[in-house]
């Protein structure tokens, strides 16, 4: 079969994004609204609203979170766009990623030259246990749902699985959550900070209430603590879990031939891939995601790339397990690799294969439908060489990964930037 290409490529000329967190007195629009504010701003060279020619969003259930539907018009409202054409794409935590998809598809075949992609999800508007249920939709109901699924379950399997089968422990993970809540640290759009800050406040509020005080050592002694870091589905515990977030992300995106008329450093679009997955029963190993294998195999060949030559990676680490699996999926390490690499410190801001840098999804946030875009910001920022704090060495500092996984791994969606 003939290898895919663009028709023509594609850049990011503008990114933005809402704080991630719980916004009670703010709705999928006000955010939506925000990122736009900013990515509009973000463009060096000037870009006239009236210019966007299309609008892509991302989002999983406004339905259920807002009772809102058909949502894409009412961004594009919001922000001043109509008439222009507005889609809503759903492909569960995967929304975001299949929207950027869409919409570099839609450029690359000279449709459209300008066009906005954003990503929003409102989510705190539920309590945790409706958003379980309003989540668990995104699985299989003939098959997952019913056999009394639910998301923090399904990872939990995956990870005990993992466990059995290449020796992992509970203590791979927590390293996974106390790297990216450091990450996350460094991120002023992050939702929580790092586990170091969390304590601090927990010491502090212990003594306001005049509770007996906690004597943890360090930050691998609270997270082992089960007051501070209970069982959520066994293995995993809370600071395995991303949370419930609201949030929107939105990007700017033109054919490539026009994104020096608005930016000074461009990000081009060099490779994506697309992967579909069935129902967990038909997988051969609950830690492999054939889908994350299919759309990654598409992303390297359309880049032209290896695994080892991608320098960053913002993979979907819904939860920690889901972090180790991706990073073997993509092909950074081998499989049952992955968990060693993190003990390692390979995946760490300052190893080789610096992995989640915003904080991922379990420290920067996890508004659904907003995920896959906002993990395409911090490349952008990353690659920019605008990352703050956690900016990595920019030297080399050239290929960006983002991995963005929906539902129980139905679909998978991988995306390869390059800084030129
Ligand atoms: N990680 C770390 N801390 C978290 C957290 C998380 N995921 N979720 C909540 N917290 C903290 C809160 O900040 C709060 O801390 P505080 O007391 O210092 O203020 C405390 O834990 C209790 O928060 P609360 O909102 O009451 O937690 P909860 O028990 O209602 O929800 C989970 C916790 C893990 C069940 C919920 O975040 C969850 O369902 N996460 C998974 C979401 C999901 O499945 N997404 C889709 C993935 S595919």
């Amino acid at each position: 079969m003939r290898k895919g290409k663009l028709g023509r490529g594609v850049a990011v000329v503008g990114a933005g994004m809402s704080k991630f967190g719980s916004f009670p007195e703010k709705t999928s629009r006000d955010l939506f609204v925000e990122a736009f504010n900013e990515a509009v701003g973000s463009v060096e060279r000037g870009l006239e609203a009236r210019d966007i020619q299309a609008i892509y969003v991302g989002n999983f259930s406004s339905d259920l979170f807002e009772g809102q539907g058909h949502l894409a018009p009412i961004m594009a409202d919001w922000v001043g766009l109509v008439p222009r054409p507005a889609s809503r794409f759903e492909c569960a935590c995967a929304s975001g990623a299949v929207a950027l998809r869409q919409a570099i598809i839609t450029i690359a075949s000279g449709l459209y030259d300008i066009v906005l992609v954003g990503g929003v999800e409102k989510m705190t508007n539920l309590p945790t246990e409706k958003v379980t249920d309003t989540l668990a939709a995104a699985s299989d109901t003939l098959y997952e749902t019913t056999a009394g699924i639910t998301f923090p379950g399904v990872f939990a399997i995956t990870a005990s699985a993992y466990f059995s089968r290449f020796g992992a422990s509970e203590e791979h993970l927590m390293r996974v959550a106390i790297k990216n809540h450091n990450n996350g640290g460094l991120n002023p759009k992050a939702q929580f900070g790092s586990i170091g800050e969390i304590m601090k406040r927990r010491l502090e509020r212990a003594r306001q209430r005049g509770e007996p005080m906690p004597t943890w050592r360090d930050e691998m002694d609270f997270i082992h603590d089960p007051r501070a870091n209970p069982v959520v589905a066994w293995p995993l515990r809370l600071f395995d879990c991303s949370p419930v977030s609201d949030g929107a992300a939105c990007l700017v995106l033109v054919a490539e031939d026009l994104a020096r008329d608005f930016s000074n450093c461009p990000i081009y679009a060099v490779g994506t891939g697309q992967g579909s997955g069935g129902a967990l029963h038909t997988r051969k190993e609950l830690y492999v995601s054939p889908a994350a294998r299919a759309a990654a195999k598409e992303a390297y060949e359309m880049a032209g790339v290896k695994p080892d030559d991608i320098h960053m990676a913002e993979v979907h680490d819904c939860f920690t397990i889901a972090e180790i699996t991706a990073t073997e999926d993509l092909g950074f390490f081998e499989l049952g690799r992955g968990a060693r690499a993190v003990e390692e410190g390979i995946t760490a801001l300052n190893g080789t294969k610096p992995i989640n840098t915003s904080g991922g999804l379990k420290s920067k946030g996890h508004p659904v439908g907003a995920t896959g875009i906002a993990q395409v910001i911090e490349i952008w920022q990353q690659l920019r060489g605008e990352a703050g704090q956690r900016q990595l060495p920019a030297k080399d500092l050239c290929l960006g990964l983002t991995h963005n996984l929906g539902g129980t791994g139905g679909t998978c969606v991988v995306h390869i930037f390059e800084r030129r």
